[in-house]
């Protein structure tokens, strides 16, 4: 039968699935245990993880002291998402998160792009996460001089294989850091096979597999865990921030800006990624207790306490030493060695300790959030029933908890992805445009009128259009030589012929997107919080450069192809998938 792709769900539909029981076609619906307590802590478990505990530093090297303002103008570019966020999770009562926003919104293929969309946040960002708690926990046992876990990659290993014996007899190891050290390890410990070396990242998919088990044998014990894991990392955050303050020095925070508002930005994506988590709270909807009340407030307070624990952290990071001493994967641990005494020593081995917990929370709750994603794509029936089991004793999504731990685990063995850190930050900017945007479109929509938290309406207007003639008058004055240099290059080679003429492409397409939001602001008088929500997302994926751009259109293509493959054919509104 064809489909109209453009199909929306209403809420009509929702809160029947919602009195329906939410199950999965076999009687099964899961478990309601969380309250805004939990809710918060989960995600303060999403938000402080590698962010904070290691691409600071460079962020911080790049931009000075002055990386606090970017700390604070992403907060608040979260902040405003995070309303509409909230606004979304209490009108719409189940697990989709964006997804399912979506599909209220702008209708059936954009609620797939965005389901597709969110892979990339969670099981792809995980990869990232899994082998960024692999380094930490092996440099913390190394620290320990338990050295027999084989680190590395299977894809440095294949490439430099013919090459390993000469560079063994060479200087060729000690000239690379650290991390050559334990692959050079883990080459000399690793199996052999005929030709080949087996070299695997053991310890990302060990890590995986235990967070797979504990989300998978139930809510409350990933609850349990995620507590305990946010207590632990807090407590000894707080800790290092009132012993580094013994060690600030306060002419270090001049100058405050040694590389102007360019080096502040280089850290945008970065900075980013420590900010995501908030929203992946909203796929547990269906485990709330009150989910329409108790998941804005969380997402609130997990947002605001992150942001004074970033900023206190960075003062006291950039205080500590001078910025040039930053551009370390370690920066915390890194600046009380720096300080040279056992005390400290001691403090930066407790860092190690925290930041290898500190992931494994985000792991947690990002592995958690995937199959509740995917749950509720097969309920619409765009992914098979399977997706949409719940396992009958744990109540958890068990099919698509063990599929995300698979998908997680295995590539997390053998690559070594620190592209996948900006991939993440793209496809959440992503979705954080699509709900902006989608509150936008139900501005007068009846569907709003249900919702038990509302964005506050400021009549955008006049602001909007003001906003963008400032930001136009602001670029040419601080930033002419910029535009200069681009137009001239432009004029002389003709576009789209050099990196630097494409590089800009998506920062035009910024401009264009702010003009059509200004002039529809003005024409439809949007909500202006939306509006700056969407905006500055927009902004912040437009940052994120032509290349990641490439990858991520390449990602969404694929994604219509199985669409149009499996879900085009398959998909119905809600529970019906499950019970015909
Ligand atoms: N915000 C999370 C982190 O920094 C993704 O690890």
């Amino acid at each position: 039968m064809k489909q109209d792709i453009f199909r929306k769900k209403t809420l009509d539909n929702i809160n029947k699935e919602v009195a329906a029981g939410l199950d999965d076609g076999h009687g099964y619906s899961m478990h309601k245990t969380l309250n805004v307590r939990d809710l918060t802590y989960m995600g303060i478990a999403a938000i402080v993880g590698a962010g904070i505990f290691s691409t600071i530093g460079k962020a911080s090297f790049d931009g000075g002291p002055g990386i606090i303002l970017l700390f604070l103008f992403i907060s608040v570019a979260c902040g405003f998402s995070a309303i509409c966020y909230a606004e979304f999770a209490s009108m719409v009562p189940i697990s989709g998160s964006a997804y399912t926003y979506s599909y209220v919104a702008f209708g059936e293929i954009i609620a797939w792009i965005i389901g597709w969309d969110l892979l990339m946040e969670y099981a792809i960002g995980n990869i990232a996460v899994a082998i960024s708690w692999s380094s930490y926990f092996t440099s913390l046992v190394n620290s320990l001089r338990i050295d027999t876990i084989s680190i590395g990659s299977w894809h440095w290993a294949v490439n430099f294989h013919p090459h390993i014996p000469e560079y063994l007899a060479t200087d060729y190891w000690t000239a690379k850091d650290q991390a050559s050290e334990a692959a050079k390890l883990a080459w000399t410990n690793a199996p052999t096979f005929g030709a080949y070396k087996f070299i695997c990242n053991l310890p990302a998919f060990l890590i995986t597999v235990i967070i797979t088990w504990i989300i998978y044998i139930g809510i409350k014990e990933s609850r349990r865990t995620t507590n305990i894991m946010v207590i632990l990392k807090i407590a000894i955050i707080l800790l290092v921030m009132i012993a580094g303050c013994f060690y600030v020095h306060t002419e270090n925070w001049t100058p405050f800006l040694p590389n102007g508002i360019g080096g502040v930005l280089a850290g945008t994506s970065a900075v980013f990624f420590s900010y995501i988590g908030f929203d992946a709270i909203s796929t547990t909807a269906e485990e709330c207790k009150n989910p329409q009340k108790d998941l804005p407030r969380a997402m609130f307070y997990s947002l605001i306490i992150c942001t004074i624990i970033y900023v206190l952290i960075t003062l006291v990071l950039t205080g500590m030493t001078s910025y040039k001493n930053l551009d370390v994967g370690d920066p915390m641990a890194h600046v009380f060695q720096l300080m040279n005494s056992r005390w400290t020593d001691w403090i930066a081995g407790v860092i190690s300790i925290s930041a290898v917990i500190a992931t494994a929370s985000v792991l947690l709750v990002f592995q958690l959030g995937q199959p509740r994603i995917w749950m509720s794509m097969s309920r619409d029936g765009l992914l098979p029933p399977v997706f949409a089991k719940i396992h009958q004793k744990y109540k958890t999504p068990s099919f698509s908890t063990i599929l995300t731990g698979l998908i997680v685990g295995i590539p997390a063995l053998f690559l070594n992805l620190s592209v996948v850190v900006d991939l993440t930050s793209v496809g959440t900017l992503f979705a954080f445009v699509l709900v902006c945007g989608g509150i936008l479109k139900l501005q007068n929509d009846e569907n709003r009128l249900q919702s038990k938290f509302k964005t506050p309406y400021i009549n955008g207007q006049w602001i909007t259009p003001g906003l963008l003639i400032l930001t136009i008058a602001l670029t040419f004055a601080f930033n002419y030589e910029g535009l200069q240099h681009f137009f001239v290059f432009y004029d002389r080679v003709g576009p789209f012929v050099h990196i630097n003429v494409s590089e800009k492409i998506p920062m035009i397409g910024f401009g264009l997107v702010f003009l059509v939001t200004a002039m529809y602001a003005y024409i439809h008088k949007y909500s202006l919080i939306p509006v700056l929500g969407f905006l500055s997302c927009s902004y912040l994926l437009c940052e994120s450069g032509a290349t990641n751009w490439g990858r991520f259109i390449i990602w969404l293509l694929a994604g219509l192809l199985v669409y149009f493959i499996y879900g085009y054919k398959n998909s119905r509104i809600g529970l019906q998938a499950m019970k015909s």
